[in-house]
């Protein structure tokens, strides 16, 4: 049985309980939710990639693929390709925004059965296909499901969670998106030689975890927050207790119906956000996700096996490097895990600008010195690219990848987190789309160039990094407005006295979405 642990400390309250088997029993069903996140993310692009695909769905893709002296740079470019890509993701985004409501109303665990739902719906749509626009709604209902699970599973996670191992929960979130984009790049390259339905079963094969994720969202507890935070305080007791495997929860109790009382008293948490002492948290966190999309990473999660094709690999070879990186990503973002609280937050992330820049900045060169609009690179100066993609993939996974979602859920006060935190989920999602949209086009039209621009974005990062973006490292949640924002030489203009109350505060165990 694991150990009792006991979190406090100073003037914290103490609070009992065991990281218990059936914790980690949901959080496992939970984690499903950013596993099938993940495989979205990493199958369109090996699909894409797949010339049995592309022949029944994108024929002029395929004739413009076979034609030897096509420009390489703009084979792959078709609106309705990048469509198939893209639109998931904004339906996630219009999703999110319904899905915050149910689930402050009806609960996470619903609004993970319908998450699921959509999930088995896509994946029934898109695997069967046999006409674009079932390809394309499949797609869609993928999307909301996306949106939904977003929503619900971080919160469920962070809400379950002991407090003690609440960070490190947080940013398991990402680790199992990397894990899902993984699990769908082996599948691609196990499929990429079956004919001629490898496509079909490479996206059949989500409808696993969504299965699972539908099937276990009917055995797992809702949180107690949620219980209490809609008046079921007695239910949300007897949870706690099995949760935490012990029967004296009162102190986590105690803290949870105050902290959902005081985020009660904040009636309209949005008009709260707009105000001008909301500013610093909320720039920061559009921003973190703005930059976080600019850094180029999903050119190369959606496109990679388009990429390496690009650059002159073979169809095998491609759908490999990107096994290969998205082992790297995994990987490196166990790292992060280890070094946030250690290195800090801005450590790693302008360590990892440099590091971008210099690898984005040097496959762009490689790219417009030897790769002409016909022929390819030879194999050295192909994995050399390969190479520089996965050391750019290092440099993300242990920093703009996590921290993009780790900071938005640090840096609110408790009273407008949940509605700040659906703004960087729902920027995140638009800038997905419109790197999904947009890159194919832009690798056309702007050839190496477009890695310059991804360089360029780099620098500006970096700058907001080094002078906007204050350390949160070891600042508890709850002290961030007085320690951080109140201290900082540019944010602290915006902490009029009258809009800055203090901070109500948010006892230990309370995870930081709460309404
Ligand atoms: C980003 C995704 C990206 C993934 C790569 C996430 O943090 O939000 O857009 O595909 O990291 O691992």
């Amino acid at each position: 049985m694991a150990p009792a642990i006991a979190v406090g400390g100073g003037d914290m309250p103490v609070f009992e309980g065991r990281i218990t088997v059936y914790v980690v029993a949901c959080v496992i069903i939970a984690a499903f939710g950013g596993l099938m996140f993940g495989y979205d993310i990493g199958i369109s692009g090996g699909v894409t990639a797949m010339d049995d695909f592309l022949e029944r769905f994108f024929p002029r893709v395929y004739e413009k693929k076979k034609h030897a002296h096509e420009d390489n740079y703009c084979k792959y470019d078709n609106q309705f390709l990048q469509l198939f890509t893209s639109c998931l993701y904004l339906a996630a985004l219009i999703a999110s925004f319904v899905a915050s409501r149910v689930c402050s109303k009806q609960g996470r665990r619903p609004t993970m059965q319908i998450a699921s739902f959509f999930f088995l719906v896509g994946v029934v749509l898109t695997s069967a296909a046999f006409h674009i626009s079932m390809l394309i709604l499949g797609r869609l209902a993928l999307g909301i499901g996306v949106g939904f699970a977003n929503q619900a599973v971080p919160l469920f996670l962070s809400e379950l969670a002991p407090a003690k191992i609440r960070g490190a929960l947080n940013i398991s979130f990402q680790l199992f998106i990397t894990i899902g984009i993984f699990i769908a790049n082996m599948v691609n390259y196990a499929m990429s030689n079956v004919h001629p339905y490898g496509w079909r079963l490479s996206l059949a094969i989500a409808g696993v975890p969504a299965l699972f994720l539908c099937v276990g969202s009917m055995s797992i507890c809702e949180t107690p927050t949620s219980l209490i935070e809609r008046g079921r305080l007695e239910e949300g007791r007897v949870v706690l207790q099995r949760i935490r495997g012990v029967a004296n929860v009162d102190n986590e109790f105690d803290s949870i119906v105050h902290a959902c009382e005081m985020a009660n008293q904040v009636t309209k948490p949005f008009s709260k956000l707009m105000k001008r002492s909301s500013r610093p948290p909320l720039v920061i966190a559009i921003l973190l996700q703005v930059f976080q999309q600019f850094t180029g990473i999903n050119a190369i999660m959606f496109y990679a096996p388009v990429l390496f094709q690009t650059v002159g690999l073979g169809s095998e070879a491609s759908l490999l490097s990107a096994v290969i990186t998205g082992l790297v990503n995994v990987f490196s973002t166990l790292v992060s895990v280890y070094a946030v609280d250690k290195a800090g937050r801005r450590a790693l992330l302008l360590e990892a600008v440099v590091q971008m820049f210099i690898t984005q900045s040097i496959i762009g060169i490689i790219l417009a010195i030897w790769l002409k609009p016909t022929g390819s690179l030879n194999k050295v100066e192909a994995i050399i690219v390969v190479i520089l993609v996965c050391v750019f993939v290092m440099g993300f996974a242990w920093s703009w990848g996590p921290l993009g979602w780790l900071i938005p859920s640090e840096t609110f006060p408790l009273e407008t987190r949940t509605a700040g935190f659906a703004f960087a989920v729902s920027t995140n999602m638009l800038f997905t789309f419109l790197v999904a949209q947009a890159f194919l086009s832009m690798l056309c039209n702007m050839k190496a160039g477009i890695f310059f621009f991804f360089a360029a974005w780099i620098v500006v990062m970096g700058l907001f990094a080094m002078f906007l973006l204050p350390e949160t490292k070891g600042v508890p949640v709850d002290a961030v407005t007085e320690r951080v924002w109140k201290q900082h030489w540019f944010w602290k203009r915006f902490m009029d006295e009258e809009d800055v109350k203090p901070a109500a505060k948010a006892p230990s165990g309370i995870h930081p979405h709460l309404t």
